[in-house]
């Protein structure tokens, strides 16, 4: 078939993210509704990785769309520096509700990154606004936090971020808490805290989703939060994939005892419908900022902070996660992603099927090393894309991270046409 207009234009002059151009196949995609995308020519795909992980409540959410349009004419854009508006106010207040009960404070931005890079950043400067050097971030081996330069030093996927390695901060990583590694790893851990250097903890909490949905131990990571919390370290949860229901709970740190002192949310925030970054923080980090003495001031903010659509699109989104239905369906889409991986982890090609709430992660066995650059999904996309399905695996690892109003019929499709994917591959 020839190459549609728009194809050809995209290459002409579109360079996207996270793709080697050479040979890209970009697909076009006109019009979405709920589970559905469509491409130029009307074929359906199921969004089975909703987005990269940003869509919750279905594509043109009818809901979170009206409360868009009736924004949009309304106040489009007022500076954050110096003024407020109503979205903001209510965002910030119902989110006040929801976090754990000491985060008080909300500081917008505009994506994942840069709220990881404000809270960071926070961090460091908490320290310094208290008199201290602390430079030092600890972070999880395999953890992933965005793309800005803070962000990507806490980042620890092999080859990810190689050109830059010699302008990144060095950064401590330790081990995913586990309960058979757990009592080295808290020994590791404190040698650490012990230096007085380390200004914050970063985690990806229970489920690191970058680097193939790796899950980790609960209760392991709220004795690695303890003892931070034993050394006074601040303590920052990436919620930003984890947020909003994926985990099967509103926020992955609702399955832990222990509580952030930081937590960063994006992608389901606003529904999948706006770019918007927050970095919530408690009040005993808002207050060493709180001060006469200007040089406490944090100097941080974006052209766009605060932006009333998209806190209008994230104000939309809330009132659907208040609704019963919206939990029914993540637990109805939890009980199927649990009964798929564990059908799958007896199959001979795959390495291991994981699950957590209505995350599912089937790594296929693979004679590359699994990373994040492993060729063995690709042929899996393709095949999956000719079935109608949009699902974008990480490396080896097939991710299905549906949004919540995926009917049990679509994800039991998309099941067989794995299982059948599976079968070609055995053949
Ligand atoms: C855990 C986590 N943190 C941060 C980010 C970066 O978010 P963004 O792509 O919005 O910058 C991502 C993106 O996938 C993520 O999964």
């Amino acid at each position: 078939m020839e190459e549609s207009i728009i194809k050809k234009e995209d290459r002409a002059h579109v360079w996207h993210p996270f793709d080697q151009m050479k040979n890209a196949n970009i697909l076009p995609i006109v019009r979405g509704e709920g589970t559905y995308v469509y491409d130029e020519h009307g074929k359906k795909y199921i969004d089975g990785f909703s987005s990269w992980w940003v869509n919750t409540h279905g594509h043109c959410n009818p809901h979170i769309a009206n409360e868009i349009s009736k924004q949009v004419q309304l106040l489009e854009h007022v500076a954050f520096g110096g003024f407020t508006h109503p979205q903001a106010v209510r965002l910030a207040k119902r989110l006040a509700e929801i976090t754990p009960p000491a985060i008080q404070k909300f500081f917008f931005s505009d994506n994942g990154s840069t709220a990881n890079e404000v809270a960071l950043k926070m961090a460091i400067q908490y320290w310094y606004n208290k008199g201290e050097q602390r430079n030092k971030v600890i972070a999880l081996k395999g953890d992933y936090h965005g793309d800005t330069f803070g962000s990507m030093s806490a980042t620890n996927i092999d080859n990810m971020n190689t050109p830059f390695e010699p302008l990144l901060f060095e950064s401590i990583f330790i081990a995913p808490p586990q309960k058979e590694t757990i009592t080295t790893t808290l020994s590791i851990l404190e040698s650490h805290l012990k230096t007085g250097e380390i200004a914050c903890f970063i985690y990806e909490p229970l489920v690191q989703g970058a680097s193939g949905m790796l899950m980790h131990d609960a209760e392991s990571l709220s004795q690695i939060l303890a003892l931070c919390k034993q050394y006074n370290v601040l303590t920052v949860a990436d919620e930003v994939f984890t947020g909003f229901g994926r985990t099967g709970k509103l926020f992955a740190s609702n399955h832990l005892e222990e509580q952030p002192d930081i937590m960063c949310l994006s992608k389901g925030l606003t529904g999948g419908f706006l770019a918007l970054g927050i970095t919530a923080v408690t009040d005993t980090v808002y207050d060493a900022f709180y001060s006469d003495d200007k040089g406490k001031t944090f100097l941080h903010g974006h052209s766009y902070t605060g932006n009333p659509i998209a806190c209008a699109a994230a104000n939309g989104a809330l009132d659907l996660f208040e609704e019963q239905h919206t939990w029914d369906n993540v637990e109805r889409i939890s009980m199927l992603q649990q009964e798929l991986t564990e059908r799958l982890n007896q199959h001979p090609l795959i390495n291991e099927a994981r699950c957590l709430g209505t995350i599912a992660a089937i790594e296929l066995k693979t004679a590359e090393a699994t990373s994040y650059f492993n060729n063995k999904g690709k042929d899996a996309y393709k095949y999956f894309l000719t079935k109608g399905i949009l699902l974008r695996p990480l490396g080896n690892v097939i991710v299905i991270v549906p949004p919540y109003c995926i009917s049990t019929d679509d994800l039991h499709y998309i099941y067989a046409t794995i299982e059948a994917y599976l079968n070609l591959e055995k053949a």
